[in-house]
């Protein structure tokens, strides 16, 4: 029985450091899918938010935040519709999560502003951040309005199984698929529940996350779907590049494959406490979006497509090499893996990569 840790690890990672992340220069951030639903929802909780003495802060929490630039004009934004609508002294506190091993680092510099673009550091708007697991509670009960998590719950709590054959869900077999979904299935729960106890009456929770297309496809980055992923590993592999062991120990944990009747899961299975923490259901919308990269040049291109890759799939790559590997020599292998994943890109430019995400909203009723 081989053993693995039980976390990843999970830090983003970019060639191009200081800039707008490498996501949005390829595609612009996909939680900008659900602004709107996320303004709507802060309006409606500010509007029936009965004047409080003395004044009490609008919580506002993101889930996942990786370096927290992705959410940062959504942010911005509801700053701004606070203060239009509590007066521009209103104090708001916004809380930045993500998984211990993320950078806070860079966080930190993005929430202080960089040169082009300012941060969060106008009076009244208090950033934390919670370095902690989402699939736990992270906030004391009843104390957040509205919690958001964009391009997040696909991330597996745990390591469930080895993918033998390859690095992606697509590549496992049915014995892995069935350990994956079962995983998937749980930490969905524990994320509704948890999310559900932090939020105040009235409060509202908004999760756009990567799904299937509820007919079994999946998300596409390149020509053939995913296994171009795996079968590089294993064609370094075989070119002795990389060791039998690190091809295994390469695996992305991640389940993308939910569809509808998953999102719902924790409201149709009777769980009691969904009744308890009276959550409701509001919607769930599946949008497909495809990624025109607006050029021809095959070279630029397949830049952008790896430039997109690189953020949470160096972590994977890196994951997978052995401890007895230099750092230098570790750099070496990723920067030939996304070499080779350029070469594929390039040579199948007229691919235009599509995701499916879903939106979730979800409401806890006042009683
Ligand atoms: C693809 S990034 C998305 C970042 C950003 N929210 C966006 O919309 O671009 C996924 C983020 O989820 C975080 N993550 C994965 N598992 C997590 C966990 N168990 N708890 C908190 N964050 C987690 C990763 O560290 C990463 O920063």
């Amino acid at each position: 029985m081989k053993s693995f840790s039980n976390f990843p690890t999970m830090k983003m990672n970019s060639r191009y450091r200081g800039e707008k992340d490498d996501m949005y220069n390829a595609h612009g951030h996909a939680g900008n899918m659900c602004r709107e639903v996320i303004l709507d929802n802060l309006g409606r909780i500010l509007l029936s938010r009965p004047r409080q003495s003395p004044v009490q802060p609008v919580n506002i929490a993101d889930f996942g935040t990786a370096d927290g630039n992705a959410s940062l004009s959504l942010i911005k934004e509801m700053i701004d519709v606070v203060h239009t609508h509590l007066g521009d002294q209103h104090p708001i506190v916004v809380y930045y999560n993500d998984h211990s091993k993320n950078d806070f680092n860079l966080l930190s510099k993005v929430i202080q502003g960089t040169g082009q673009e300012p941060g969060l550091v106008t009076g009244n708007v208090y950033p934390m951040m919670i370095p902690r697991t989402m699939y736990e509670q992270c906030l004391p009960d009843n104390s957040v309005d509205v919690a958001i998590s964009t391009v997040a719950t696909h991330y597996l709590s745990k390591r469930v199984c080895q993918i033998k054959n390859g690095i992606m869900f697509e590549e496992a077999d049915e014995e892995e698929r069935k350990m994956i979904r079962e995983q998937g299935k749980t930490d969905w729960r524990a994320f509704v529940l948890s999310r559900g106890r932090e939020l105040k009456p009235g409060g509202a929770l908004v999760v756009l996350t990567v799904s299937s297309n509820g007919h079994g496809e999946m998300s596409s980055v390149f020509y053939h779907g995913q296994s171009v992923f795996g079968r590089i590993v294993s064609d370094m592999t075989t070119e002795g590049i990389l060791t039998q062991k690190e091809y295994l120990a390469t695996n992305f944990h991640v389940f993308y494959g939910r569809n509808e009747d998953d999102f719902r899961e924790p409201f149709t299975s009777g769980l009691p406490d969904i009744k308890k923490l009276g959550l409701e259901l509001v919607s769930i919308k599946l949008t497909t979006r495809h990624y025109n990269t607006h050029t021809t040049d095959k070279l630029k291109y397949s830049q952008m497509i790896v430039a997109m890759v690189i953020p949470w799939m160096h972590h994977v790559v890196y994951g997978g090499l052995s401890n007895s590997r230099s750092e230098k020599e570790k750099e070496e292998i990723i920067s030939q893996y996304f070499d080779r994943l350029q070469t594929y890109a390039y040579n199948h430019s007229d691919f235009i990569p599509y995701m499916f995400f879903t939106e979730v909203v979800i409401k806890r009723n006042k009683k």
